[in-house]
C-alpha cells in the first residue's frame, strides 16, 4: 500500500442554505479544495450522500457531481452509510489512492436537508434506524438517544449539568468557527432551559438540521511535495466496524462496540495509542453521544465522559481537546457531509491554520463519525509531517 496524503480542503459556510441548490454545493466545495490545493485534475471522486433522493429527489449523486463540476467522464461513485457516509467516502478514496488505482481522488460530502418539512427530514434520517423493530413503533433518533441518555444517568451517574456542557463547550469552539451554522456561545443554563425534545435531550442537546458540503483531495505522499502551499498531512490510520443496527438487539446499549474496534483499527494501522492523540473531532449527534464517544475510544473509562466534561479534559484548552470544530453542535449536521468536514478539520488543526481555535502543539488527530445510533463508525488517524 502506498501513504496517502491530504493536499487540499474545501468547506463553505454551512446553515438552511435556501438560495443554493445540492449541486451548488458540491461544486462550492469541490472549487474551494482544487483552490487550496492549487490543483484541479483529478482521476477520480467519491461522494458520500445519505438521503439525497429523499430530502432533494435528486439520485444518481456520482453522475451529477463531475457533470456540474465540469469533469464529465472522471469515473465516480456514490458510497452510503448514513451519517457516516462523508468518512466511507474518505476512507473509499483513501483505497483508492493506496492501492495505486488513482493518483489524485477527491471525496466530498453533501446534504441538502432544510427544503423539505421537519418531518419529512426525521422521516428521512429515520431511514438509518431499523425499519421493523425500531422506525415502525414511531422511534426516531432524538428518542433513541435520549433512552441511551437515560441509561448513562441511571447506571454512571451523569447529570444533566455534565450533558449541557458538550453543548456549551462545543458552542464556545464552534463561536470561533466561520463555517459554523450556529457560530455563538452557549450557557449550561440555556442548554438546561431549551424546549424538552426526549426526555432527558433537549434541544440544544440535539444537532441541528442542515445544508452543507465538504472536500478534500487525497494523493500519494510521495506525490504530495508537488504541493507546497501548505504543511503536509497525511492518513496513517484507517478503521471501519458495524454493530447491530437497532439499539435494542445490543448486550449492552452504553457499550458503542464499532467505534471501540474502528479506533483499535485505525490507531494500529498509525502504530499509535489513544495516548498519542492530540485532539479529537466526534460524532456528537446528541450530547450524550459524545459521552460515549469519549469512553468507547478510550479517552476516559467507561461512565467517566460526564465529569471529565465538565471539568474541562475536553475544552479547547485542556488536555485532550474535542471537537475544536464546535462539532455536529455548533458548526451543523448535514449527514452526509459532517465525515467529510471533521477530515477538513483535524487538517486545518494539523496545519496549523486553525485560527483562534487552533489546539496547541497538534501533531496527531482522530476524527470518529458514526451512522445510525452507532452502528457503523469510522475512524481516521491523521499525522502532521
Ligand atoms: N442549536 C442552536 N439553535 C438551534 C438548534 C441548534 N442545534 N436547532 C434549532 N435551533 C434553533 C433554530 O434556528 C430555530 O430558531 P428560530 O425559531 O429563531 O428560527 C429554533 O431553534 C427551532 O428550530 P427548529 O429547526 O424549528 O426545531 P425543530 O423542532 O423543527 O427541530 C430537532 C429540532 C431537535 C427535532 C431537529 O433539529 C432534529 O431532529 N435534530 C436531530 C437531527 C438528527 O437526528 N440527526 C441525525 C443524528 S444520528
Amino acid at each position: 500500500m502506498r501513504d496517502v496524503a491530504i493536499v487540499g480542503v474545501g468547506l463553505m459556510k454551512w446553515g438552511e442554505l435556501w438560495e443554493k441548490s445540492i449541486r451548488d454545493l458540491c461544486v462550492e466545495a469541490a472549487l474551494s479544495c482544487f483552490e487550496d490545493a492549487g490543483n484541479d485534475k483529478i482521476d477520480s471522486i467519491v461522494v458520500g450522500t445519505m438521503a439525497s433522493g429523499l430530502l432533494t429527489g435528486q439520485e444518481h449523486m456520482a453522475n451529477m457531481v463531475p457533470d456540474y463540476l465540469g469533469k464529465k467522464h472522471v469515473p465516480a461513485m456514490r458510497v452510503e452509510s448514513a451519517c457516516c457516509s462523508g468518512s466511507q467516502a474518505v476512507r473509499t478514496a483513501f483505497m483508492e489512492v493506496a492501492s495505486g488505482m488513482s493518483d489524485c481522488v477527491l471525496a466530498l460530502g453533501v446534504e441538502k436537508m432544510t427544503d423539505v418539512s421537519g418531518n419529512d427530514a426525521t422521516y428521512a434520517l429515520a431511514t438509518a434506524s431499523d425499519q421493523e423493530f425500531e422506525a415502525f413503533h414511531g422511534v426516531t433518533f432524538p428518542g433513541l438517544y435520549a433512552m441511551m441518555a437515560r441509561k448513562h444517568m441511571e447506571q454512571y451517574g451523569t447529570t444533566r449539568e455534565q450533558l449541557a456542557e458538550v453543548s456549551s463547550k462545543n458552542h464556545r469552539n464552534g463561536s470561533l468557527n466561520p463555517h459554523a451554522q450556529y457560530p455563538f456561545p452557549m450557557t449550561r443554563e440555556q442548554v438546561m432551559n431549551s424546549t424538552l425534545v426526549a426526555d432527558p435531550l433537549r434541544l440544544m442537546d440535539c444537532s441541528p438540521i442542515t445544508d452543507g458540503a465538504a472536500a478534500v483531495l487525497l494523493v500519494p505522499a510521495t506525490d504530495a511535495k508537488k504541493y507546497k502551499k501548505h504543511g503536509m498531512v497525511v492518513i496513517s490510520g484507517v478503521g471501519h466496524a458495524t454493530d447491530t443496527i437497532a439499539l435494542c438487539q445490543r448486550k449492552d446499549m452504553l457499550k458503542m462496540e464499532a467505534v471501540t474496534l474502528a479506533a483499535k483499527a485505525a490507531l494500529k494501522m498509525a502504530g499509535k495509542t489513544i495516548k498519542d492523540v492530540n485532539f479529537a473531532e466526534v460524532h456528537d449527534c446528541f450530547t450524550i453521544a459524545e459521552i460515549m464517544i469519549m469512553e468507547a475510544l478510550g479517552i476516559v473509562k467507561p461512565g467517566q465522559g460526564g465529569p471529565a466534561t465538565l471539568k474541562g479534559l475536553t475544552a479547547l484548552e485542556g488536555k485532550f481537546p474535542v471537537n475544536p470544530s464546535g462539532g455536529l453542535k455548533s458548526k451543523g449536521h448535514p449527514v452526509g457531509a459532517t465525515g467529510v468536514a471533521q477530515i477538513c478539520e483535524a487538517v486545518y488543526q494539523l496545519r496549523g491554520e486553525a485560527g483562534k481555535r487552533q489546539v496547541k502543539n497538534a501533531k496527531v488527530g482522530l476524527t470518529q463519525n458514526m451512522g445510525g445510533t452507532g452502528g457503523t463508525s469510522v475512524v481516521h488517524i491523521l499525522e502532521a509531517k
